[in-house]
């Protein structure tokens, strides 16, 4: 009886096949897993960026613009102040200003800083006594009115509330055209 021999030849291709295949599965399988986790690392960000919706600031929110102690009846000043501002997931400072009159009963009054025509920064014109607008020409009274266009309405105020000789400013509100 002959029993048959084993061919070393093919044996050792099969192994090696099956070597190599084997090694091929786990690089790919690897390379499958690492991409996986690259993605779910790269989607999560966005996934709460888009789903979850940025802490809503208070609009309502004061901010303190400064004292006021000096501020003389009649004669507007522009405060500056720092705001923070949220973009996105990012607060940032911003640098701001308003524009503060002491009326006759005491009262403070803060404008936005932009003329509500098509908003360019004004200024307060003391020779003439009213705020000018450089770009087109508009005028507005030291309570706000339009005196000359081509602005439609009234300059914006800020919310005020005084506290301890220092001005709180809240939201800004537009105050409606003018009849
Ligand atoms: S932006 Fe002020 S007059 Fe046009």
């Amino acid at each position: 009886m002959v029993l048959p021999m084993p061919n070393p030849a093919t044996s050792e291709s099969d192994v090696t096949d099956v070597y190599t295949t084997t090694r091929r599965t786990f690089h790919l399988a690897a390379i499958y897993i690492l991409g996986a986790i690259i993605a779910v690392a790269m989607a999560i960000p966005t996934i709460m960026y888009l789903l979850i919706p940025p802490r809503a600031r208070k609009r309502t929110a004061w901010i303190d613009a400064g004292d006021i102690s000096q501020l003389k009846t009649g004669e507007p000043v522009e405060l500056t102040f720092q705001q923070d501002r949220l973009d996105g997931w990012k607060v940032e400072t911003v640098k701001k200003t308003a524009w503060v009159v002491k009326e006759s009963n005491n009262q403070i009054v803060a404008f936005g800083p932009q003329c509500t025509h098509l908003a360019c920064a004004y200024h307060w014109d003391t020779p003439s006594d009213k705020f000018v607008c450089p770009c087109h020409g508009s005028e507005f009274s030291i309570d706000g009115k339009v005196l000359a266009g081509p602005a439609a309405r009234p300059l914006d105020r800020y919310a005020t509330k005084i506290e301890n000789n220092r001005l709180q400013l809240g939201e800004l509100k537009q105050t409606g055209t003018q009849a």
